[in-house]
């Protein structure tokens, strides 16, 4: 059984790790057992641990500010004035920050900016308001708690003033921020001396950032994104999220096309070719409290691996890490390249003051070739190197580097031959002939098949042409807080392999680890610990039954007002790529398997399942399907996720050049890929284009499709075969398939089964709640969505010793009477329905009783709260308008057979 403490403990060391010290003034920074510091403002009350969506994580507890600081006051280490606390949930009149001055020097203040999925950052320019405000009420300045706003508000501004004109002597700011926004404005207060950024630090945040400010840790973290001063800066703010296309009703049907004009000028690489004086700080950056100096600088080649070796010396007093960051210059020939480009990094140990380490960086010299897509080079649809020298740099970021020499390339040449997939070609592929026969049980499980006794290509040739669309969609969740499960094909011996997410820690109706949201992961350049944080979190995936987690995230983190970027890593493919591996290797080394995702260029949140990125092929290939190749080729992930966008007009899911051109045939992929969630793509387009499953339960229309094209011969028993020999492969590797887990099967063996509600939890996160009734029983759940649009089912394997009808009899609340209990069978009939009419009182339990047919043996059941139809939906199955607010409870249940009710 794994400790969960020592998860909490990873949790806060790559907090520490992570976070970067953007500016320290006089030494503000590492506060002094004589400082004397208080809060300003509410938000340093409440630390934001993570995002939303599939990356928030239900915890134990969030470790504050005020806990890290009072601890480090009770070490001695600073002295906290505790009255700031509760004058922080007061508000500020010039007064009252004085009077806080005479107790004071250093006054901790908090910029928030939450975000979730779904969402980018607005960008509304603050007013300025020229009046200053006598008091600031606290109400004024918390609301950027949920704020996206990508400047400050002017109430955050207000009090920023307001302290500028108090006799507080400095600032020092804490930027708990999802994703980097405008930081111009709180830069120019003189009174902010120090600021850390530790994005959203999970749940030990508070802990972790009182050891950075007392020096407990030296902060070591790097940025993996460039700061421009102004959003504007970026070139893909001017296409970030450009509307092309007819409004229809309510926006849902306009398809929103981000031009990706910009190609391979993101982040450093454009700043560093163009507009080095654009950048307030830049890639890589991060102070430290100590010193480093870079010696004997060199790099080999052997074969096709470079190696950089530098020696790094801690020339300050304390201790402290360092990052070798590897960047090359390629020579600017007939394709042109930005003027430098990460290649390889490393992190030092930790060095004490006067220590020195020998660092080496390998990375494959072919990874300086640049894509030529249309032969400028003379070598079209090739990695190219041309012909020049590559001068390489060991460096503390992308503007201190340290030349390592020269190598020398004397003729242009082609690393790789590919051919071109993004410009409307179609894929091509030969299909092997069909089988003589198939369909037709032979006795051989799936297990037969991993030990050897029978091959994948017997084992699927026994299955019918519906078993294999079965393979090809999501299966009911079998534990609260889960997603949706894989497989499930019992009589075979295929588990229904359970996934949750996310990439912040699991995801589910239990609590579990939250960890710090990725870019702060990947600011610490630290393999290792990233490592074992997958470790860990593959360990308490495990223990709960799950199979797959649906993390990381990695798409690039293209212009700042993506929504998503805390999910996501950095503005470069290496380090997105690398990052990712890490964590993969860690979570697959606990036998749960990893999905990478959101496969590809889905770099916007603002209409995210209508949206169209259209990217040239270099672009792609050098920048947005980089990471995923690396994290693949890197660790070998049992599953990837297609995104919801198109790419270049053609769904992700539904893109045979992505799905089987780049990542099967050029990359080699042998695992599964799945969909995100409800998107809105054809099943049969997608089986085609070689996305085996999608997500998640529930589709009978989506079957019924790609049963019609299987029967019009529009997909063949082949394709189907093939599809399902992937999902079934992933399957094998997962944690039900290993210990053959089936699931709960309630057997009866008496007269009466009763099926105690608890173990069967099928919900998703967002819609389920255990809780205990009143006589001590479980009580199942508690919707607060929509069913119908979420496709809410709560599934059982009832095992029974004879065909007949059987009577079930439970208890239900619920503040809805129109709505009604549904129980549909296998098939996905509907085969009773329980009317919750009589329940007129929403606090009292109520009685339901319907017959049901069953056959001997296993039957499957589902039970699903139906709702009345509406109309108001829009066409990916969510609520136009609000959903009515519904709660429903249902207890366990009982199940005898009618006749032995009638004797
Ligand atoms: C997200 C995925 C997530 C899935 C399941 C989707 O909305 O885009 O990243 O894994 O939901 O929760």
């Amino acid at each position: 059984m794994f400790d969960l403490k020592k998860n909490y403990a990873i949790s806060r060391s790559l907090a520490a790790e992570g976070m970067v010290l953007l500016k320290n003034e006089g030494a503000v920074l590492p506060f002094k057992p004589t400082d004397r510091v208080g809060v300003v403002g509410k938000n340093a009350l409440s630390l934001l641990s993570g995002g939303g969506g599939s990356a928030a994580v239900k915890t134990e507890y969030i470790r504050s500010l005020p806990d890290g600081l009072q601890q480090k006051a009770a070490e001695g280490k600073l002295y906290f004035y505790e009255p700031s606390l509760t004058l922080a949930e007061n508000g500020y009149s010039l007064a009252i920050l004085n009077e806080l001055a005479q107790h004071i020097d250093t006054a901790i203040m908090v910029v928030q900016r939450h975000a979730s999925e779904g969402a980018d950052r607005t960008i509304e320019q603050p007013q300025h308001v020229k009046e200053e405000r006598a008091m600031i009420e606290t109400a004024d300045i918390i609301p950027q708690l949920k704020s996206n706003a990508y400047y400050p508000t002017e109430n955050e501004l207000a009090l920023f003033r307001l302290v500028e004109q108090s006799a507080i002597k400095r600032v020092v700011l804490i930027l708990n921020i999802a994703s980097i926004v405008d930081l111009s404005h709180f830069f120019a207060f003189p009174k902010v001396q120090a600021v850390l950024l530790p994005f959203m630090a999970g749940m030990e945040g508070g802990a972790a950032i009182a050891d950075v400010l007392c020096g407990d840790v030296n902060p070591s973290g790097r940025l993996t994104d460039t700061v421009a001063y102004a959003i504007e800066d970026h070139p893909s703010t001017a296409n970030f999220n450009r509307i092309v296309g007819k409004r229809l009703k309510n926006d849902f049907f306009v398809v929103q096309h981000s031009l990706y004009e910009e190609g391979i000028n993101i982040g450093y690489r454009y700043f560093e070719t163009y507009a080095k004086d654009r950048v307030q700080f830049p890639f890589g950056f991060g102070l430290s409290y100590t010193t480093f100096a870079f010696n004997s600088l060199s790099f080999t080649v052997d074969g096709d691996t470079m190696t950089v070796q530098v020696d790094v010396t801690n020339t300050g007093e304390v201790s402290g890490r360092e990052v070798v960051q590897v960047y090359v210059a390629a020579p600017q020939g007939r394709l042109p390249k930005p003027a430098l480009e990460l290649r390889g990094y490393a992190k030092t140990r930790l060095l004490a003051a006067g220590e020195t380490e020998t660092v080496r960086v390998p990375f494959p010299l072919s990874s300086l070739a640049s894509f030529d897509a249309d032969g400028v080079t003379g070598y079209p649809a090739a990695w190219v190197m041309e012909a020049g020298n590559y001068t390489v740099y060991a460096a503390q970021d992308v503007r201190t580097l340290y030349s390592c020499g020269d190598y020398h390339l004397p003729q242009t040449t082609v690393t790789q031959q590919l051919t071109l997939r993004f410009g409307g070609q179609p894929y091509e592929e030969v299909l092997p002939p069909a089988p003589a026969s198939w369909g037709k049980d032979r006795g051989i499980k799936l297990l037969d098949v991993a030990e050897g006794k029978a091959s994948m290509q017997e084992f699927v040739e026994q299955l019918t042409a519906e078993e294999l669309i079965e393979l090809a969609i999501g299966q009911p969740a079998a534990f609260a807080g889960g997603t949706s499960g894989i497989g499930n094909l019992l009589h075979y011996g295929v588990p229904n392999a359970q996934t949750a997410d996310g990439p912040a820690g699991m995801r589910c109706a239990v609590e579990r680890t939250c960890f710090p949201c990725a870019t702060l992961i990947a600011c610490t350049w630290d393999t290792e610990l990233q490592y074992a944080m997958g470790k860990a979190l593959g360990e308490e995936g495990y223990a709960v039954d799950l199979d797959v987690l649906l993390a990381p995230g990695l798409n690039l983190h293209r212009n700042q007002l993506c929504g998503r970027n805390f999910e996501y890593m950095a503005e470069d493919p290496l380090i997105s790529g690398k990052t990712a591996a890490a964590i993969v290797r860690g979570v697959q080394s606990e036998g749960l398997c990893a999905t990478i995702k959101h496969f590809a260029a889905n770099n916007c949140e603002f209409k995210r399942m209508g949206g169209n990125s259209r990217v040239d092929e270099r672009t792609l290939r050098e920048l947005y399907l980089k990471g995923f190749e690396i994290a693949i080729r890197e660790s070998n992930p049992a599953f990837v996720m297609s995104a919801y966008n198109k790419l270049n007009g053609v769904p992700s899911s539904a893109n045979a050049q992505l799905l089987k051109g780049v990542l099967r045939d050029e990359w080699g992929y042998e695992g599964a890929v799945m969909t995100d969630w409800r998107n809105w793509v054809p099943m049969d387009e997608e089986i085609l284009a070689g996305n085996n499953i999608k997500m998640p339960h529930g589709y009978p229309d989506e079957i019924a499709r790609v049963r019609g094209a299987y029967y019009n011969g529009r997909i063949s028993i082949v394709q189907l075969q093939r599809n399902a020999m992937y999902v079934l492969g992933a399957v094998m590797k997962t944690r039900a398939f290993e210990k053959q887990d089936f699931g709960t099967r309630h057997s009866m063996t008496a007269d009466v089964l009763y099926i105690p509600s608890v173990a069967l939890t099928t919900l998703s996160a967002m819609s389920v709640k255990q809780g205990v009734r009143e006589d001590g029983e479980a009580y199942l759940c508690r919707l607060i969505k929509d069913a119908r649009a979420q496709r809410i089912r709560l599934g059982y394997c009832i095992d029974l010793p004879q065909e007949g009808e059987y009577i079930l009899t439970g208890e239900y609340r619920t503040n809805r009477p129109e709505y009604e209990l549904w129980f549909e069978n296998e098939a996905g009939e509907r085969v009773a329905t329980a009317s919750c009419a009589e329940a007129a009182d929403e606090n009292a339990w109520y009685r339901f009783t319907v017959t049901v047919p069953f056959k001997k043996g296993e039957n499957r059941l589902s039970v699903i709260p139906a709702d009345e139809p509406h109309t108001d939906y829009d066409f990916f199955g969510s609520y136009l308008t609000n959903p009515p607010p519904w709660d429903l409870h249902l207890a366990g249940f009982e199940v005898r057979r009618k006749k032995e009710m009638r004797e």
